[in-house]
């Protein structure tokens, strides 16, 4: 987009109804619609649905034509893209739509708690290096602030093409307490009739092109007063629990441990745990669990790829070519060592 459409739209969104820009001093002196959205603005008590990262809102808008009987509020921080969903809803006068540009670290200065229904993130930057992980916009900090903003059993979904993003959000999801109710990690093969079919945005479109299968997942929110428990009860967290036993200079694989948790085809979900384990308050020792043939398949996931081969060879473990050599001497059989 040339220089001059862009301010030509900047200029169009000062002026749309819908269409907000609080700046940072207004909202630290206390934005007037927060906790207020649908009583001062919709002028209704139904409920809100957000998209975080909405670009040119396509969902914010699709769904808002779709269901007239919901409000909806599309949150990106470039305003030329959001002028598309802005000025397609003043164009249809559609009352069950806002646009709100700012970034998502300050939605909570524009939310208040329980304000939310429900959330949608739809291609969000994926931030792929490490030292980019809290900008994720599924990182602990971001979705510790939607489980507050969020009313209990709130509905959240990701829509992504980056299956490494998408693997590391099952991962938070699941440590901070939410239940996963549907995942897919090839949405268009998959049975599923949501709505995460019903509308394809501007990045997607770009990602079908060239034959990415598309992730999607559905969690809920489950109510504030009962996170904790389920963090504690939370399947990553047993996996965890069962990882810190691993002796040193012992290994274990994903399916040994899926098998001793009593779920024998979850091995894929232990694998996403360890990738997400970097999270949990308590050190994991994660380089300890293999694949099946010992083979190091979370290495991307240590920083630097050559760390967790480090590590094993620092407790007498011998690798070749990304795999533990002679792995029966040093297999550690959860089933057989632990007791239930
Ligand atoms: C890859 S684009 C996807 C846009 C749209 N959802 C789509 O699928 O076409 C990611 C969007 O997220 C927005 N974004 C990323 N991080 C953000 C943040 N912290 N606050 C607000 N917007 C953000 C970017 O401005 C961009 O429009």
């Amino acid at each position: 987009m040339g220089h001059k459409m862009k301010l030509q739209h900047f200029a169009e969104n000062l002026r749309f109804p819908n269409f907000f820009q609080p700046d940072y001093p207004e909202l630290q002196k206390g934005f007037a619609l927060k906790g207020k959205w649908k009583r001062d603005f919709f002028g209704n008590d139904h409920d809100l649905i957000v998209e975080l990262g909405c670009g040119k809102g396509e969902y914010t808008v699709g769904l808002a034509e779709k269901y007239p009987g919901k409000n909806f509020i599309g949150v990106d921080i470039k305003g030329a893209r959001m002028w598309k969903g802005a000025k397609a809803a003043v164009d249809n006068k559609m009352d069950n739509v806002a646009f709100l540009r700012t970034r998502v670290e300050l939605i909570s200065y524009c939310f208040d708690v329980d304000e939310i229904n429900e959330i949608w993130i739809t291609f969000p930057d994926p931030q792929p290096r490490p030292k980019q992980v809290r900008k994720r916009l599924t990182s602990p900090r971001f979705l510790k602030m939607y489980r507050e903003l969020m009313q209990s059993g709130g509905l959240l979904h990701i829509k992504t093409d980056n299956r490494p993003f998408f693997e590391y959000s099952a991962g938070v999801l699941s440590e901070l307490g939410f239940e996963v109710l549907f995942q897919t990690t090839d949405l268009y093969q998959s049975q599923w009739q949501g709505e995460a079919k019903s509308f394809t945005t501007f990045y997607e479109k770009k990602f079908l092109e060239v034959g990415m299968p598309i992730n999607y997942l559905k969690a809920k929110m489950v109510g504030n007063d009962r996170v904790k428990e389920s963090e504690n009860n939370s399947f990553f967290k047993r996996v965890y629990d069962v990882v810190r036993q691993i002796p040193h200079g012992r290994v274990t694989s994903y399916g040994a441990i899926a098998a001793f948790l009593g779920s024998k085809g979850s091995a894929r979900m232990v694998g996403w745990a360890m990738n997400a384990s970097h999270n949990s308050p308590m050190p994991v020792p994660a380089h300890r669990v293999l694949n099946r043939n010992g083979v190091l398949t979370g290495k991307h996931h240590f920083g630097s790829s050559e760390l967790m081969q480090q590590l094993l060879e620092n407790e007498g473990i011998e690798v070749k070519a990304d795999q533990v050599v002679d792995l029966q001497k040093y297999f550690w059989d959860p089933a057989k060592e632990l007791k239930r």
